[in-house]
């Protein structure tokens, strides 16, 4: 047990202590080094608020002990190999399908649209589909405020569209994962309705009400607490207006998730996609959040729910009741989890989830999404070092850059178009090499960019409309849009550039959002018959992963660890040896460990490489168990 006595280095010495110390230090762009240093490591916990100058507050101390001593578990160490699973074996590529490809002229992505495309992702290589949802929904949040569980939106078509797509996914050998968005439901689904009309109603208890709200914020602007006016009372939202927080302390509510997954398993579908999962267990009495932790994060509240109470009771009931006797998979979305909670969370034998998404990897340090700033690649191979390092064989790590909600990254890193192509290729190198499951958002193979919007007009996302208006009341407009330009969820919900053709090739009719002009230099049917195009590079990299099992299971060595802007390590088993070398800068940079035997495997400069390795240069070779299949060595 851990008291405000205890010192920063017992908190740091405690899985899930250390997990929150190291979040804390990365948004405030702080290196964790900081806490090798005596002096600090011995600071008394309750001698924080007064260090700090008001930055931490008695309630953060409160809140901190909360959490730390309610997670008595300590994640193994212990080595061994890892069991082999289709899902560590995947490439993994996610569809958003109101931009991936409209069928029926509407300007609206579809079902029909997707099964049109199928063959494309075959070829692509890839051996699973995550869909982002297709249920009915108002559309508030575009499907994350679902209506009816076991229906598919009309404007995406009807069950028998996804039936036939699932079968398509199936006969080419591939594996589809569904959205599962459980921690709130859409205002208009018939519980809410009924909760709201009916006061005696069993579906009160399915939300979570009180007489007084808390002070709570909403991840979409504004209070938590939405007015019920039928009720007299408030309604919990985290997310937007119309997604209501389900109460998940109601068991009912929990067999209600728990027959939908087994629902649509029942269906043939091969697992879920867990949004926002590490919310659903909220502290008992929704006490108020920290104003300090809100302060920090921007968020109030999240420290009663993040990493709530209830959290692993709710996804091992879950995976046993629903998942097990499927054999299904399921990834969680998990903002806010460090990699202790994650290994709590995943470990092969804890039975809760198998991945999750850890976000830690997405900004640099001191640094948020609704800001203008280059993101350093050095700071991704410190952070893939430590996972590489330290997330041992009981767990596997997802490995990302870009999903629906993020920005794209090749503008994050650099946007000057001359290393457009390269840089895509050299993120596609490392996120294929790596030690983990690779996920690939669609448009990432074609190296697709941030959209140059021009006005809030042109922007449809309920994040970035509700960000806009609280910020005008503080700001300018354009200083307002400028910071929403930095970070919206629209620029990767730009239509999919299948042809340079009107409207990217997506649709017949004016798309929901608007395509823009970019299609004209990056689409997919050109790439296709170009060579060198970061579409076939991205193909190659997919077969050249799924031929070697030293790319999926190997071990992981990384030679440079201190070195800037060079990023080089080992992937190996008993048969193979490959060796990947990333200049992480534009400018040329000296290489490491150089192979005397080795054989370029790929590469995403055309010619040979040169004694130093050029702006963002990858380079894979290999130096044993040369085999003949699979690849052009070059
Ligand atoms: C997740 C989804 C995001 C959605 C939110 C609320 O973060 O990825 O798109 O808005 O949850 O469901
Ligand atoms: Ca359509």
């Amino acid at each position: 047990m851990l008291t405000k006595n205890s010192r920063l280095r017992d908190l740091y010495a405690q899985p899930v202590g250390r997990d929150i110390l190291r979040k804390v230090l990365l948004i405030a762009g702080k290196s964790d080094t900081l806490l090798r240093l005596p002096l600090i490591s011995g600071i008394k916990l309750k001698s924080l608020p007064k260090l700090a100058g008001g930055k931490i507050s008695e309630g953060f101390i409160d809140s901190l002990l909360k959490i730390v001593n309610g997670e008595p578990d300590i994640p193994r160490n212990d080595v061994g190999a890892e069991t082999p699973t289709w899902w560590k074996e995947a490439v993994f590529y996610q569809i958003y399908p109101r931009s991936f490809k409209d069928s029926n002229g509407d300007g609206v992505g579809d079902l029909r649209g997707i099964t049109e495309k199928l063959d494309y992702l075959r070829e692509l290589g890839v051996n699973a589909i995550w869909l982002s949802p297709v249920y009915d929904s108002p559309n508030d949040d575009n499907g994350y405020d679902i209506r009816d569980y076991r229906k598919i939106m009309t404007e995406f078509g009807t069950m028998e569209d996804f039936d036939e797509l699932l079968a398509g996914v199936h006969e080419r050998g591939m594996r589809l994962i569904m959205d599962l968005v459980v921690n709130h439901t859409s205002d208009e689904h018939e519980w809410f309705k009924k909760a709201v009309a009916e006061l005696d109603s069993k579906y009160r208890d399915y939300y979570i009400f009180r007489d007084k709200p808390n002070n709570w914020t909403s991840f979409f602007s504004g209070s938590a607490w939405r007015y019920i006016e039928e009720r007299k009372q408030y309604a919990l939202h985290l997310f937007s207006k119309k997604q209501m927080d389900l109460n998940w302390e109601n068991p009912e509510v929990r067999q209600e998730v728990s027959g939908l997954v087994r629902w649509w398993l029942d269906k043939g579908v091969d697992g879920f996609r867990m949004d926002v999962v590490n919310y659903i267990s909220k502290r008992e009495g929704l006490p108020d959040g920290d104003e300090t932790i809100g302060a920090l994060i921007g968020f109030t509240g999240m420290e009663h729910y993040f990493y709530g109470p209830r959290l692993h009771e709710y996804l091992h009931e879950l995976k046993l009741g629903a998942f097990t006797p499927h054999n299904a998979f399921s990834v969680g979305e998990t903002p806010g989890i460090g990699m202790e909670m994650s290994k709590l969370l995943t470990a092969d034998y804890r039975e809760e989830l198998d991945m999750v998404f850890s976000f830690d990897q997405l900004e640099t340090p001191g640094n948020s999404r609704f800001e203008d700033y280059r993101y350093d690649l050095n700071y991704f191979k410190k952070c893939m070092a430590d996972w590489m390092e330290n997330y041992g064989n009981h767990c596997r790590m997802a490995l990302f850059y870009e999903n629906h909600d993020n920005p794209r990254m090749v503008s994050k890193v650099d946007p000057d178009p001359k290393y457009r192509a390269v840089l895509a290729k050299l993120l596609a190198t490392m996120q294929l090499t790596l030690k983990g499951t690779p996920f690939i958002f669609q448009g990432q193979e074609l190296g697709m960019v941030n959209r140059d919007f021009l006005s809030i007009g042109e922007l449809r996302d309920v994040e970035s409309l509700n960000l806009y208006e609280e910020l005008i009341k503080t700001m300018g407009e354009a200083d307002a849009f400028k910071k929403i330009l930095s970070g919206t969820r629209d620029h990767a919900r730009t239509p999919m550039q299948w042809t340079d053709g009107e409207y990217a090739g997506f649709s017949e009719s004016e798309p929901w959002i608007a395509a823009g002009s970019d299609c004209r230099v990056c689409n997919a049917e050109a790439q296709s018959g170009e060579k060198d195009s970061v579409l076939n590079y991205y193909r190659a990299l997919i077969a050249l992963r799924g031929a070697h099992n030293a790319l999926i299971y190997g071990d992981i060595k990384i030679v440079d660890k201190n070195e800037k802007n060079l990023f080089s390590y080992w992937r190996s088993d008993k048969s193979e040896v490959f060796f990947i070398e990333c200049n992480l800068g534009s400018s040329m940079k000296e290489r490491r460990g150089r192979l005397p035997d080795a054989v370029r495997v790929i590469s995403n400069y055309p010619d040979m490489p040169k004694k130093l390795l050029r702006p963002y240069e990858a380079v894979i070779w290999r130096t044993q168990g040369i085999s003949k299949k699979s690849e052009t060595v070059t």
